[in-house]
């Protein structure tokens, strides 16, 4: 039988797996300049953001972060239409990667997503030089379609719209 994956809120208890996950070398080389302040956020829940730990039978194994990025209080997506979100994964423990979870994992992410009907699109912003994350986020069905800055790092923004979603077959 395949492990079960389920998502949950992160809470505080998380901290120091947050922070541990977020030096790992695979984990920086994807997003080496953004500031997490796991504390502050772990203690914060505005509504414009979900942050989610996975689970593989009952072990965290990821991070996934949802927000709306029209709501998000610094505005680092800039000038930006309502009705979206914006996802951050990653698969914190290294021994865990390439086994098809993360497939799995953003496959919730984006159910919880278009779940609000409201919804119209998801987007991501993986580094322009993350060519593998670009490929495991096209496998999904999302398009590239900007290049972008954000801060120091140069992105390849890529789109995933509520018409072509595919969810997985059950
Ligand atoms: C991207 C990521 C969430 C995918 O989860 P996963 O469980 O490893 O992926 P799956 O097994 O479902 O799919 C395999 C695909 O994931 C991608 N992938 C695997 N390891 C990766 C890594 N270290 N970095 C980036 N992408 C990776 C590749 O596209 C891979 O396909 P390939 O073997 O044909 O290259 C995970 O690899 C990860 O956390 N990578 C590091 C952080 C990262 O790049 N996050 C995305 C930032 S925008």
């Amino acid at each position: 039988m395949s492990a079960s994956v389920r998502l949950r809120a992160a809470t505080i208890d998380d901290l120091a797996r947050l922070r541990h996950w977020d030096g790992q070398p695979h984990v920086v080389a994807s997003n080496p300049h953004d500031d997490w302040e796991w504390e502050r956020a772990l203690r914060d829940a505005p509504p414009w953001r979900e942050q989610l730990i996975a689970e593989l039978d009952g072990v965290p194994v990821g991070f996934v972060q949802i927000i709306d990025p029209a709501e998000e209080v610094s505005h680092y997506w800039g000038d930006i239409p309502p009705n979206l979100r914006a996802i951050d994964i990653w698969i914190g423990e290294s021994a865990y990667l390439g086994q098809g979870y993360g497939s799995r994992i953003m496959h919730m992410a984006l159910e919880r997503c278009f779940a609000v009907p409201a919804v119209t699109a998801v987007l991501v912003d993986p580094l322009v030089s993350n060519l593998r994350a670009h490929r495991f986020y096209q496998r999904l069905g999302f398009t590239p379609v900007e290049r972008r800055r954000f801060g120091d790092d140069a992105c390849l923004v890529h789109r995933l719209d509520r018409a072509t979603w595919r969810p997985p077959a059950t």
